[in-house]
């Protein structure tokens, strides 16, 4: 159903194309003939017809007044407009459709918005209301309570980086009534064989009048019929109003006087060049020089610095002498030319590791920290930090755990075996205890190393300890089994035998 109207639309975009009219009514059209100029249309007084817009980028869009009201003005009369879709005209009773592009990179829904005019100027939804409860992948039919005669705005509001207002996701719908029904007359009929007509920038339908008519039903004669204006002035009818004169000329440029008979003495003086331009003239002519930006006869045309694509990976937006990407994600520079890494700015912090994913970017935190930029510390202190510890120290992404006596390793989890120092002499034995030791001493031994000898046995007035410092003894004898000790102990009785003999 909707391709069928889609046809449509495509026929009645194609008939305005093409024109190089101008955007005003014809004067004086040929009431002889039916033709009229491309982009002015007549009143249908009975079918309506049914319009589909689609809301995308490029093709459908325009930004111009000669690409969106197909004024066929002079490159250099042109003017830049908002990028919006084509401008719809259409009467009281015409359907409309609204329907996503299914050409895009990404298939998106639509949330039109009805809003006023500096809504649609500056993309703005809260001037105005939805025309549908939620936004749509599916046509819309746009109700008819929304199509008010007169000027209608409708603007998305998504506000992603790409499928933006601003691009061009409005679109201006003008609903044009006919004010060409006189007293008596017919419907949509205007007197004197006067037609019932409108141009693009034009809100209603009015009458054109055949020569030698005028008035808003074409019921009064013109003073113009005898077009009384010189070199190319155009005649405005002053019939109707209560001027003593019966018409007025508009003078062209370089012309002035009742009849525009008369010629200026600088073609300057009228100002002819627009947005700060400098105006160099004499009687016959002039030329505006213009400043960086502008182009055209009279310096109106904002030069289009997008015209060449210089936006590598993004949209052009276009301004005055220069030009603004928006890039897609991922993308940055001037030109949208420079892959962008979103882990360049080190977000990340404390040692974290960044992962580029895509235009986004994910910390993977070292320890001690957490967060999604790895900015919360953890505290590595827990009561599982440190086994047998006075202290721990967190010092950020590690941690200390200062020991308690007799306990080394990292989490002060190993108890120091203190006999590994072998401090037990003569044969001893070490028993580890925690942060110390004990040593189990031979009989004749005594001490804490058992370094003491038990020499005295036998003197009976000196019975005593001390250090067995005898020659040609080792201070760490060590006698551990029992046949050593058995030959310690003959060793023993063998020298206390020899001393007492001598
Ligand atoms: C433009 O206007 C001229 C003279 O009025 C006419 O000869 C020509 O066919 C027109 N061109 C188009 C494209 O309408
Ligand atoms: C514009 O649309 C028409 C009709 O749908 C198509 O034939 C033409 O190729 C399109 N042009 C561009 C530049 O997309
Ligand atoms: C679109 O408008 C609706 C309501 O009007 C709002 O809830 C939603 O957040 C808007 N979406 C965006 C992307 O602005
Ligand atoms: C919308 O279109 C009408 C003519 O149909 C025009 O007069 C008006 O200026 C346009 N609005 C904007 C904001 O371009
Ligand atoms: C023209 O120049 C004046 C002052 O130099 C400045 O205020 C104004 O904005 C300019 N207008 C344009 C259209 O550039
Ligand atoms: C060493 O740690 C263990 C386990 O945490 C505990 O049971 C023991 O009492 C601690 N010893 C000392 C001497 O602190």
């Amino acid at each position: 159903m909707w391709s069928t109207a889609y046809c449509i639309l495509v026929v009645v975009l194609t008939t305005v194309q093409g024109s190089n009219d101008t955007w005003s009514l014809p004067a004086a059209p040929n009431c002889k003939t039916s033709e009229l100029p491309g982009s002015v249309v007549e009143w249908r007084e009975s079918n309506s017809l049914s319009y589909s817009v689609e809301w995308s980028y490029g093709n459908g869009t325009c930004s111009s007044l000669n690409s969106c009201f197909d004024l066929g003005l002079d490159d250099a009369d042109d003017q830049r407009l908002d990028a919006q879709i084509t401008p719809l005209h259409i009467q009281p009773g015409d359907q409309v459709r609204f329907f996503a592009s299914q050409n895009m990179d990404i298939p998106f829904a639509i949330f039109p918005h009805r809003v006023d005019e500096e809504g649609f100027i500056n993309c703005d939804i809260s001037r105005g209301k939805p025309i549908v409860p939620q936004p749509s992948k599916e046509p819309i039919a746009v109700l008819e309570e929304f199509l008010r005669p007169g000027v209608n705005y409708f603007i998305t509001n998504r506000s992603d980086t790409l499928y933006q207002c601003r691009f061009g996701l409005r679109v201006n719908i003008t609903v044009k009534i006919q004010k060409c029904n006189g007293p008596g007359g017919d419907p949509g009929k205007c007197w004197n064989q006067g037609r019932c007509l409108t141009s693009p920038l034009q809100t209603d339908f009015q009458c054109s009048c055949c020569n030698g008519f005028t008035g808003d039903y074409c019921f009064e004669e013109d003073g113009c019929a005898t077009e009384p204006c010189l070199n190319g002035g155009s005649c405005v009818d002053l019939k109707g109003s209560q001027a003593p004169k019966k018409f007025a000329c508009s003078c062209p440029q370089g012309w002035i006087g009742d009849r525009c008979e008369t010629r200026v003495a600088n073609q300057c003086v009228d100002a002819p060049c627009e947005n700060n331009a400098t105006c160099i003239g004499n009687a016959d002519d002039y030329r505006c020089e213009c400043p960086h930006g502008f182009t055209g006869h009279h310096c109106t045309v904002n030069i289009d610095d997008c015209a060449t694509d210089p936006c590598d990976n993004g949209i052009c937006v276009d301004q005055i002498g220069g030009y603004q990407c928006y890039c897609t994600p991922g993308y940055g520079g001037h030109n949208c030319d420079m892959k962008y890494s979103p882990c360049r700015s080190n977000p990340c912090k404390n040692n974290g590791y960044c992962i580029d994913r895509k235009g986004d970017y994910e910390c993977h935190c070292d320890a001690g920290y957490t967060g999604p930029h790895c900015t919360q510390k953890v505290n590595l202190c827990g009561p599982s930090a440190c086994f047998n510890a006075t202290e721990c120290i967190d010092n950020g992404n590690t941690f200390e755990c200062v020991c308690a006596h007799g306990f080394k390793g990292h989490h002060c989890e190993i108890d120091i075996n203190e006999c590994e120092m072998k401090p037990c002499e003569n044969g001893g034995k070490c028993l580890d205890a925690v942060g110390g030791y004990t040593c189990l001493c031979l009989r004749e031994f005594q001490g804490k190393h058992c370094e003491l000898y038990r020499e005295a046995l036998h003197h009976r007035c000196n019975i005593g300890w001390r250090p067995d410092t005898r020659p040609g003894r080792s201070r760490h004898l060590l006698l551990q089994s029992s046949r050593d000790l058995q030959g310690f102990h003959s060793w023993k009785m063998e020298k206390r035998r020899l001393r007492q003999t001598n």
